[in-house]
């Protein structure tokens, strides 16, 4: 079968490494990929965002089925338009991707399901949405940018100054285009954050095993929030009882509450959560894989994934079991100095060669390229060390282990991820 995956992060080289190890690949192209996935395929140089290039590729190869990674092209409709050429592609279409497209259209469809979420308020203008913040006097609470804002449009404002802020980058200085000129504000939820992804085709919902991401940029969660900075799996925080309630009261009533709506979601969705007092609550959803929580959950899943993804497509996802490794993931990404703001590049990498065929790691590349023989930084994350073992403490010493070998300028790695696990389990 000919793939194309579209993306170039550490999420998209995951995928390609799972992907590669099914018999049923005669061909995989990334678009645009990185210098981990061109190890593995042919990186085709099309942005992730144009769709009609990524389509004459597609129709030019005859792919059999392309595999989207990023949100920008799935929110743009690129299923909608695939599927209008007669190609197979996995990916919910525009209407049902405005989950991550639009927080507000997703918080009134979790109001509509009935979903367990902050309340919250929308706002069109910065004076109606300080007028709200003044008579509500509530702190923390939680402003967020409408649109598309590639994970920097929420902020958890502790006072009214920040708060302000906050609007002011959106309504003002128009930070964020007009992903900002709606804004929604939030309730602070507390809580323990983990992520589950699902596979669905619409009619069958198959979570995934939990992770848990690390969001802000320094250890103990301090600091400014990234795409994030590690992450691991299983999240025992997540106990059995929680996965049904998400089952049960998130994932089945947000697909059933969309097919009312003549909406047929199929592909991978992701319920970022807030659990608190054994409850959980949506934070939000996005409608693909997280990054960098595929790097930790996909290597433990035993099926061959291509028969996962062809049962989306053909919504057959009930025949298939989901198998899991009786295994544990820790990925610590490895970032360039600067990172979330501008940071630094071209930076030369050294170390990744000797940890090559150790089965213990994975070294997912996400920021780096191949340049005179020599394999440098182009990007904030630049590679995320994987380490896999029997349980999360082992997996950790791997990945530390793994991560003291990997060299670059100015390397910045948090030194705690998965330590949260290790408190959950100890209590
Ligand atoms: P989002 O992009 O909506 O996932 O928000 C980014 C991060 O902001 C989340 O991972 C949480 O850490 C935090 N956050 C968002 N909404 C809330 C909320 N209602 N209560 C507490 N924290 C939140
Ligand atoms: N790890 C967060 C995300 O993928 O959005």
């Amino acid at each position: 079968m000919k793939i194309l995956l579209i993306g170039s992060g550490g999420r998209e080289h995951s995928l390609s490494i799972k992907l590669n190890e099914s018999p049923r690949l005669s061909k995989l192209f990334i678009a645009p990929g990185n210098a981990g996935t061109s190890e593995i395929g042919e990186n085709i140089p099309v942005k992730e965002t144009d769709i009609y290039k990524l389509l004459d590729f597609a129709q030019k190869e005859k792919i059999d089925l392309t595999i989207v990674g990023p949100e920008a092209p799935l929110v743009a409709g690129i299923v909608d338009i695939f599927v209008s050429h007669g190609l197979r592609i996995i990916g919910p279409y525009k209407n049902a991707a405005m989950l991550e497209g639009s927080k507000e259209w997703a918080k009134q469809i979790m109001k509509e399901c009935n979903i367990p979420t902050a309340k919250y308020e929308r706002f069109n203008t910065f004076e109606s949405a300080l007028h709200y913040l003044t008579r509500k006097n509530e702190y923390p609470v939680v402003v967020k940018a409408d649109g598309l804002a590639s994970g920097k449009g929420v902020t958890v404002a502790f006072s009214e100054k920040e708060a302000k802020h906050a609007l002011e980058r959106c309504f003002i200085q128009k930070v964020f285009d007009s992903a900002g000129l709606t804004v929604i504000i939030e309730d602070f939820l507390e809580g323990e954050e983990a992520s589950i992804l699902a596979f669905t085709d619409g009619e069958t919902v198959y979570p995934l095993a939990p992770a848990q991401d690390h969001k802000p940029l320094y250890d103990n969660d301090k600091g400014p929030n990234t795409g994030g900075m590690g992450a691991y799996s299983p999240a025992p925080v997540v106990t059995t009882e929680i996965e049904k309630i998400v089952l049960d009261q998130i994932f089945y009533p947000l697909i059933n509450g969309l097919k009312e709506k003549g909406i047929t979601y199929k592909g991978i969705i992701y319920a970022g959560l807030m659990i608190n007092d054994g409850k959980p609550y949506v934070v939000e959803f996005n409608v693909r894989f997280g990054d960098p929580e595929t790097q930790v959950v996909i290597p433990r899943l035993k099926n061959d994934i291509i028969d996962i993804f062809e049962a989306i497509e053909n919504q057959t996802l009930s025949n298939i079991t989901l198998e899991w490794e009786e295994n544990a993931a820790v990925c610590v990404i490895l970032a360039s100095k600067g990172y979330p703001e501008e940071y630094e590049k071209n930076k030369v990498i050294t170390g990744i060669r000797d940890l090559k065929n150790n089965k213990s790691i994975q070294v997912i590349h996400a920021g780096t390229k191949s340049a005179d023989n020599k394999l440098l930084t182009c990007g904030g994350r630049v590679i995320g060390v994987v380490g896999l073992d029997k349980d999360i403490e082992t997996a950790i010493s791997r990945a530390y282990e793994a991560v003291d070998k990997i060299t670059f300028e100015n390397k910045y790695n948090r030194l705690d991820i998965g330590s949260k696990a290790l408190n959950s389990i100890s209590i």
